[in-house]
């Protein structure tokens, strides 16, 4: 969203203008202005000429230094100010001003999940040992801030801050300066636009009110913390996948009366800081839709960007964070489930699942009264006496999950139940006893949720016990499973990149809140897994562009379980998981140790397939060379309509010599050929390019449909995935 002639302004503005977010001063409000590559290496002359540039606009060198809310100054050129409209279209004018945009405003989007992603601390693997742990790995966490005191952050035994930390600790708000340590080497906070109001719902510090940030870092890089569990749930030890990586805490979060306050201009400062600092990683577990030069800057300064992609699955093209030069997250279910068990009057037993534990001052499980409560909408329970009872919710529409248990548990809680069972299309999304005010919250499939209403429909006074969770791990329970919220592909503002890249495990996680620990779900939780594994990755091979860490980790990564039968999406109806669910699949970190062929990027490239740098547009465009010509390690064609060729190259990166015959599974009404079909390297010959021809077998519009190319030898499979979709007429198109 830039200012191009008004027209354009206004239609842009109907897609989302819902979402900007407009701090009003007077009538004044908060822009970005992006200016490109930095044209000096001091930091204040940068700063100094953006003071410049805005006083011709705005009258007098202090009016543009009290209007600046940032500069950015380390990795790129750029400020966000406070300017009126008019002010806004004047500044975007000026020639060296590459684009004006309106600040906008987003939303937030472990015991178990390491040892199922092959990691076990008490076995190590030689993943985690050869790494040793990531402990010269520094990872920043663009988030809601840390709970310094978290057991989760003890530095106990750390060696010294790698010399090239350039970061600093910023004092606040119940932060000093022992907040900082070996181990949250760097915190800082940008709070500009915050209301003043809102001040007193914060620590105006990067203490974290939320939780968010804290239960993320601890989930990359949390320090080995041993007996931890929710009340006997999931008990374990709880560790971060980089356990002993360093961390460095940017907050862009913030408590507001009615959600978070999150901003771009916020977030681009904290990348514009970490360039500065020297992180090595920076996990943002946001729906920031940042596609843009922040973080294109954030990798061409060889910072690996890992992104969530959202919650708003199972329905496609819901994707954030697409940018092909960032890592795209979705998230999957573990090997772990809460199986808890409802017992009827009638006897008769059912389970659900549940995150319900007992406090030590109850007493056992006992009988309660049932009754159904429908919907549970408000006008659903209106006139029925649900005090001190059990209800059963049916809701049997498709909605967001979150959204409908927040709703459910509202009117039932006001009500003054002592418990909900509800019945729902997924049982994905399990929140604990403190999560439900204390009652036991139950999610049931719809037919046994039925089972019960037929239950209650036969009895004169219904009853109902329901026990405290369990929790069941290893091969009894079918996983990984791509979870119902994850967000599916393909991306809308990049059709031509396979998107989402990888899953990780995103559902229940257990990691750090403050002093305690608490269960998580979503994509949100999923990021900062995959940060652990890169952490890992780049000890073991420092010289790794963060396009090979990339497709190490996309070519290695699972499509069947450990049965060997292929990875499941959860959907309406469940089905096998597709690119669009997972990208390369669910990340496989020892795979990814030794990938043995990689697809590299020279970051550079990627300014031939996506102009930056036009006048007055923050995204960057798509040039008329496609993209699927980029050398990723995934194939997306969205209008295939005669035989095209695309050139991949590949890197060894394994023993040097090596041989690795192609399979093909090319998709369904395409067939596609590589040549060669045979690569042979040695001590010489360390590169090999070749080319697919796809070509489309119908001449039917078609829906996509998948595929893979594996270049394969008796140590590794380098695998990749293929989305194509073949277009006669360009009227139609069917991407559900
Ligand atoms: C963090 O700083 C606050 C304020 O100075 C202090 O009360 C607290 O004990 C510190 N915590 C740690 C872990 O150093
Ligand atoms: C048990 O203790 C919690 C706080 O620890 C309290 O809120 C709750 O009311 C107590 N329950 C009973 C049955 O005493
Ligand atoms: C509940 O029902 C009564 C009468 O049936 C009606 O007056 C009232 O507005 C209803 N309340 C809600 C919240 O729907
Ligand atoms: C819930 O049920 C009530 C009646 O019981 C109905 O009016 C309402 O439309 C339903 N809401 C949804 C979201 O289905
Ligand atoms: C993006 O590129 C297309 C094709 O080259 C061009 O028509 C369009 O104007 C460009 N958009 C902007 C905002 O520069
Ligand atoms: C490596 O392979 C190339 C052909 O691909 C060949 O020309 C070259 O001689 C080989 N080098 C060695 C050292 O065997």
């Amino acid at each position: 969203m830039a200012f191009h002639s008004r027209s354009q302004r206004l239609s842009a503005c109907l897609l989302i203008c819902f979402s900007f977010m407009i701090r009003a001063d007077g009538s004044r409000k908060l822009y970005i202005a992006y200016l490109g590559d930095k044209k000096h290496d001091d930091p204040s002359l940068v700063a100094a000429s953006h003071h410049e540039m805005l006083s011709t606009i705005l009258g007098s060198k202090e009016e543009a230094i009290d209007s600046v809310a940032y500069s950015y100054k380390h990795g790129f050129s750029g400020f966000a100010a406070m300017l009126t409209e008019d002010q806004a279209e004047n500044l975007a004018e000026l020639p060296e001003v590459i684009s004006v945009t309106p600040n906008q405003k987003h939303e937030l989007l472990t015991t178990r999940s390491w040892d199922f992603l092959g990691l076990n601390y008490q076995r190590p693997s030689e993943l985690l040992q050869r790494s040793n742990y990531g402990e010269d790995i520094i990872i920043g966490i663009i988030d809601t801030g840390i709970w310094p005191e978290s057991r989760s952050f003890s530095d106990h035994g750390y060696g010294i801050i790698p010399p090239r930390w350039k970061g600093v600790c910023q004092l606040g708000q119940e932060w000093g300066r022992t907040n900082c340590s070996r181990k949250i080497i760097g915190a800082r906070y940008y709070a500009a636009g915050l209301n003043k109001a809102s001040h007193k719902l914060n620590y105006m510090s990067a203490r974290d009110m939320n939780g968010h940030g804290t239960h993320t870092a601890s989930t990359a890089a949390g320090s080995v913390v041993e007996g931890v569990s929710l009340h006997g749930l999931g008990e374990g030890v709880a560790r971060g996948g980089a356990p002993r990586a360093r961390l460095a805490v940017y907050k862009v979060g913030w408590e507001e009366e009615n959600g978070v306050y999150l901003t771009n201009a916020a977030v681009l400062a904290a990348m514009d800081d970490a360039i500065h600092d020297g992180v090595d990683i920076l996990s943002l577990s946001l729906a920031v839709d940042e596609d843009s030069f922040g973080a294109l800057h954030a990798i061409q300064n060889g910072i690996t960007v890992v992104y969530a992609g959202g919650n708003s699955g199972p329905r496609s093209q819901v994707l954030f964070n697409t940018a092909p030069w960032v890592i795209t997250v979705a998230a999957s279910k573990i090997d772990r489930s809460f199986p808890t068990t409802i017992t009827l009057g009638n006897k008769k037993k059912l389970i659900g699942q549940s995150l319900y534990y007992m406090l030590k001052n109850e007493s056992n499980s006992r009988f309660q009264t049932l009754v159904n409560g429908g919907n549970c909408s408000r006008e659903a329970l209106n006139g029925t006496n649900i005090k001190g009872k059990v209800v059963l919710c049916i809701e049997i529409t498709f909605g967001p999950v979150a959204k409908i248990f927040k709703d459910a548990l509202a009117n039932v809680h006001s009500g003054g139940a002592s418990g909900l069972i509800l019945a729902l299309y997924t049982t994905d999304f399990l929140v604990s006893t403190e999560g439900c005010q204390g009652m036991p919250c139950v999610l049931i499939d719809i037919d046994i949720g039925f089972q019960v209403l037929t239950y209650i429909g036969s009895q004169r006074l219904p009853i109902v016990k329901i026990e405290p969770a369990s929790s069941v791990t290893g091969k009894q329970v079918l996983a990984p499973k791509v979870a119902m919220f994850s967000s599916r592909g393909p991306s809308i503002k990049y059709p031509t990149i396979l998107k989402p890249d990888i899953a990780a495990p995103g559902v229940n996680i257990l990691a750090a809140t403050k002093d305690a620990y608490v269960f998580n779900s979503g994509t949100s939780m999923a990021t900062p897994h995959v940060a652990g594994v890169v952490a890992l990755l780049k000890v073991l091979h420092p010289q790794w562009s963060h396009a090979a860490l990339k497709s190490a980790i996309i070519t290695s990564a699972s499509t069947k379980d450990e049965h060997g039968t292929p990875i499941l999406a959860e959907a309406l109806p469940r089905k096998v998981a597709d690119p669009f669910d997972y990208g390369g699949g669910n990340i496989n970190p020892n795979g990814a140790a030794d990938p043995g062929l990689i697809y590299d990027i020279d970051p550079r490239e990627y300014n031939k397939f996506f102009e930056c740098q036009i006048k007055k547009y923050e995204i960057c465009n798509i040039t008329t060379k496609p993209a699927y010509h980029l050398n990723l390690p995934s194939i997306s064609i969205p209008e295939l309509r005669h035989t095209i060729k695309v050139e991949r190259t590949v890197t060894n990166v394994g023993k040097i010599d090596a041989v690795y015959r192609s399979d093909i599974q090319s998709p369904l009404g395409v067939k596609i050929r590589v040549e060669p079909a045979t690569l042979v390297f040695n001590s010489t010959k360390k590169v090999h390019t070749f080319k697919a021809s796809i070509k489309p077998l119908w001449k039917v519009q078609g829906d996509y449909t998948f595929g893979s190319l594996t270049w394969y030898n008796e140590q590794h499979t380098v695998r990749i995935p293929i989305a194509v979709r073949i277009t006669i007429q360009d009227f139609y198109a069917d991407v559900a």
